[in-house]
């Protein structure tokens, strides 16, 4: 497993490694590959927008992705540089953006967690 791969546990859970170690072979864990690529009219792929003090990250681009209780973004985070990693957590009834006032790096990983839909990212 890699450094901020998402893995499923057997009870449901999702977890990020934060640190991987040397024996995850023998680990039961599920990992969870993020989608890129949007293939319904329903937007999931992270959008990043760079401002003057961070980074937008809106979900998605042209068509807002739903924040119903059934239905909804749970968190966005970004990765700026491999070595720093910023997440807000949403509620229903938010807008599925999230605003990141970060120093800028040359390198930014959007990701999403929507609860029915999972895990996409943007590079
Ligand atoms: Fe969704």
């Amino acid at each position: 497993m890699k450094k901020n791969e998402f893995a499923k546990l057997g009870c449901g859970a999702i977890a990020q490694i934060l640190i991987p170690g040397e024996q995850c072979a023998d680990t039961k864990l599920e990992v969870i590959e993020p989608k890129t690529q949007d293939a319904a009219t329903e937007k999931h792929v992270p959008y990043v927008e760079e401002k003057a003090d961070g980074y937008l990250v809106k979900v998605g681009k042209d068509a807002k992705h739903p924040m119903l209780e059934a239905h909804y973004i749970q968190f966005i985070e970004i990765e700026v540089d491999g070595d720093m990693l910023y997440r807000k957590y949403l509620k229903p009834g938010e807008e599925p953006e999230a605003y990141f006032r970060v120093p800028k790096g040359k390198n930014v990983v959007a990701r999403e967690y929507c609860n029915l839909h999972g895990l996409w990212e943007y590079k």
